[in-house]
């Protein structure tokens, strides 16, 4: 165990509060998600309760009939947003998601390297491979998950290797000599593999404020093994604490494995936060929430994930291991695929019980449905049983929920002595315990 440990904490700005009937609150200023200052007032008071990080998830498709429900993801580029709250904001982290998949890194190096600068050293890279949106990519299909992760791979190499090749040293700008900057320091990368050919040099400086931090989504055996060379923490999908235990300890075995220190990735789960000032309030506001629930999805997204039509199925059906197809068919998100498999196989629910579960309704996420006081006790059992090193907060159902978060779970983590009272530096590396001017080594990029 480590000394001292803190939690460290993301605020989603995937505007989840909005999701399912929580948009259609009178205050939720559901019109505004397109307009920035809608997010201002939630990234000012986040840095006011010295959250590390701003999180903004991102798909580059839309599917038409998602969005008769709620927004989902459909709104403002990640990068664009996180460079506006950075005028608004001074210490935050922001944390901005571009997938390798359906990018060039040229332009992700150039646009993450533009978010550091004008951010003054708090961007962070989400690495995703993505789930969909081929087609607006002229692909006849989504490519394999494998082959995802071999241009995540190289993609990511490509990145770093382009932030390398204009270093900070080479910006002399000596006004005296007329010189601005030495020549023979900027090289190109010649960069010749499987899926890119990248001449550089990056056509914008290093900076001064030290590395950008990786963050990646992805639990696979593959997406495992790549966070461990890669990642500086992973957005996890940990439904039960017993999931979290077994991402945290095979992360950090895999991390040493790749010659790092295990505690430097840190295992940061999504949580779910419906919050009320009693339990009976907040239960209220989980079914609200959901009341209007599209079951065919759920149906689909259970046959996909699974491989197990439900539909014919009487509610108190249980669903047995023996239902369940071999595990190596081909799945959206082998991550998700494999939590609702996992699920069937150690409780056997009813159909009736997983269409309520996490792993069918939530994106697979850890839930809390109660009090403040209830949210910072399944926050501390976690923490402390080493099934996660912090989260990335989904505040859920309404505004309200998200200021109970912020006014009150997060205080009550300072008073407890597991999360900071300030800022002890001033970038997003500072904030995760990054040593001030560690570079990134080839074999990890
Ligand atoms: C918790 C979590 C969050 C994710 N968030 C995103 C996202 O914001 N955008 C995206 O394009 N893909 C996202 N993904 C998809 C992953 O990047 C990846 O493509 C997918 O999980 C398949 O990888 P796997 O085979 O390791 O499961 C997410 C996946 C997980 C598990």
């Amino acid at each position: 165990m480590q000394k001292n440990r803190q939690l460290c904490i993301g605020l989603s700005l995937a505007t989840t509060w909005l999701a399912g009937n929580g948009w259609r609150r009178p205050d939720s200023r559901a019109e505004e998600i397109c307009l920035t200052d809608f997010y201002v007032d939630y990234a000012k008071k986040a840095e006011a309760a010295r959250l590390d990080f701003l999180f903004r998830p991102d798909a580059l498709f839309l599917k038409p009939d998602m969005l008769d429900q709620s927004p989902g993801l459909a709104g403002l580029d990640p990068t664009l947003l996180l460079a506006t709250l950075a005028r608004e904001t001074s210490r935050i982290g922001l944390v901005t998601t571009a997938s390798t998949t359906f990018n060039h890194p040229y332009h992700v190096a150039r646009a993450l390297q533009s978010l550091h600068w004008i951010s003054r050293g708090r961007a962070g890279w989400n690495i995703v491979t993505a789930l969909d949106g081929h087609e607006n990519f002229g692909l006849d299909a989504m490519p394999g998950a494998d082959a995802r992760y071999d241009r995540a791979m190289e993609f990511t190499q490509v990145v770093c290797d382009l932030w390398r090749s204009y270093p900070k040293q080479a910006r002399v700008v000596d006004r005296q000599s007329g010189r601005y900057v030495d020549r023979s320091l900027i090289q190109p990368i010649d960069h010749q593999g499987p899926c890119f050919r990248v001449k550089g040099p990056l056509n914008i400086p290093e900076t001064d404020f030290g590395r950008i931090p990786f963050l990646q989504a992805g639990a696979s055996d593959r997406g495992r093994d790549f966070a461990a060379r890669v990642a500086d923490a992973i957005f996890a999908a940990t439904p039960d604490p017993d999931a979290g235990r077994e991402l945290v300890s095979d992360i950090r075995r895999r991390v040493r494995g790749h010659g790092r220190d295990p505690h430097s990735v840190k295992v940061l789960p999504g949580l779910n936060l419906f919050l009320g000032r009693t339990r009976s309030e907040a239960q209220a506001l989980y079914r609200d929430t959901h009341a209007r629930q599209n079951l065919e999805r759920k149906y689909a997204y259970i046959e996909e994930a699974l491989g197990v039509d439900v539909r014919g199925m009487a509610p108190g059906q249980r669903l047995i291991p023996a239902l369940l197809p071999e595990p190596d068919r081909p799945v959206r998100s082998r991550t998700h695929a494999a939590l609702l498999r996992r699920l069937v196989i150690r409780e056997q629910p009813t159909v009736a019980e997983l269409l309520d579960r996490p792993e069918v309704i939530g994106s697979s996420h850890w839930l809390v449905v109660g009090t403040p006081e209830d949210a910072v006790d399944s926050i501390l059992q976690r923490f402390n049983t080493g099934a996660a090193d912090g989260f990335v907060a989904l505040p859920s159902g309404s505004d309200a929920s998200l200021h109970l978060f912020l006014d009150e779970v997060i205080p009550r983590l300072v008073e407890l002595g597991v999360f900071r009272t300030d800022y002890s530096g001033t970038t997003f590396a500072d904030h995760l315990g990054i040593p001030a001017g560690e570079t990134r080594s080839r074999a990890g990029v």
